[in-house]
């Protein structure tokens, strides 16, 4: 498997912790101390998850030297899908026009997009198509309680994706995935959950029938480091690498406390981590591959070069993944 290209689209609306600074009982100091978060991207109610997933989808196709038409599968990492049904992989599937694809979603919270290329992975190595576009892409905004401080100042909006394409040299060549671990549990359902949501008919949600996101920010954090450790250990393991071998390592973008105290743990240099949650916050399935897009560039990522990606997100879920570029 090697990535042909990458894509990302982010709102232009920019909401800076000054917003919540005035609406909230909070500040700019505590919500970059305690999170690294400066600002955060707010999609418009005509920026669904489906429209800003196409928009990613359009930015890697531009890229990767194929049509749209040569897409074989669109698999969707996201949770908060436009409709119940069709996915959002089908909408994009119509949107791009990617008429020979077939086209479903993830459901695995944040870690949706880890769990998309996973599966799209296997789906190249056993020979069912050529090319498949991996998106991840959520609306968190959609889904948060505007009132509650403890999680409304650490989400915001955003798409990312990839096109991934078989290897013709099989698993031998550059750009395969070299190892990967996933897991989950579904114990902790309670700590981080949404009961029910339907985000695109108002695009907002009636918090009065407690629908909004609820968290247990502490206990979510003891799981995120413990679980996102132990998985990128395994993977690295797997793949027979060090953290010496690797170029990058793009975590899932939730708390640079978090960041660091992976990081740590895996006693990798804070210059190969790479970050963007300052600018973004919290944007769920959308974060790994919007990092991927900025990290291509800001690495200068050339064939060779091994990238380790590793998520984790309600359900609990977690995965990680190590890449040849
Ligand atoms: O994508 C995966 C999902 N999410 C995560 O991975 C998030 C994981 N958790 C975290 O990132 C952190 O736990 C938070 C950023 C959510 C919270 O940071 P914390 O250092 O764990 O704070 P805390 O929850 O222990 O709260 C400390 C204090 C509390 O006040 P008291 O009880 O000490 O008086 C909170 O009520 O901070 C208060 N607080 C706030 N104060 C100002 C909570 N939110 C805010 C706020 N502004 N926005």
């Amino acid at each position: 498997m090697k990535i042909l290209a990458t894509g990302r689209y982010l709102p232009e609306k920019v909401l800076p912790n000054s917003y919540f600074a005035k609406a909230l009982e909070t500040s700019d100091e505590w919500i970059f101390s305690r999170s690294g978060i400066k600002e955060r991207r707010i999609a418009s109610e005509a920026e669904s998850s489906s429209y800003m997933g196409a928009q990613a989808a359009l930015d890697a196709l531009a890229k990767s030297g194929i049509s749209a038409e040569e897409i074989g599968m669109i698999i969707v990492g996201t949770s908060t899908s436009d409709y119940i049904f069709p996915s959002t992989a089908c909408q994009i599937q119509a949107v791009i026009g990617a008429k020979n694809a077939s086209a479903f979603d993830i459901q695995a919270a944040c870690t949706g997009f880890l769990y998309s290329l996973i599966m799209a992975h296997q789906f190249l190595k056993s020979g069912t198509c050529k090319n498949i576009l991996v998106i991840g892409v959520d609306k968190l905004s959609a889904i948060i309680d505007w009132q509650d401080r403890s999680t409304a100042v650490l989400f915001g909006d955003g798409a990312g994706a990839v096109i991934v394409q078989a290897n013709n040299n099989g698993e031998h060549g550059h750009g395969h995935l070299l190892a990967f671990d996933m897991g989950a549990d579904g114990n902790q359902e309670k700590i981080l959950y949404v009961p029910n949501c339907n985000t695109v008919r108002t695009n907002k949600i009636d918090i009065s029938n407690g629908t909004a996101m609820v968290m247990s920010g502490q206990e979510v954090f003891k799981h995120a480091v413990t679980e996102m450790a132990k998985s990128a250990k395994k993977t690295l393991e797997t793949a027979g690498l060090t953290l010496d071998d690797v170029k990058c390592v793009i975590p899932h973008q939730a708390n640079m406390r978090i960041v660091k105290v992976l990081a740590d743990r895996l006693k990798i240099p804070q210059e190969k981590v790479f970050t963007n949650l300052e600018r973004y916050g919290n944007i769920s399935a959308a974060c790994i591959p919007v990092a991927l897009s900025e990290a291509e560039k800001h690495y200068n990522l050339q064939p060779g070069d091994k990238v380790l990606m590793v998520a984790f997100g309600g359900g609990l879920t977690w995965a990680s993944a190590v890449m040849e570029w």
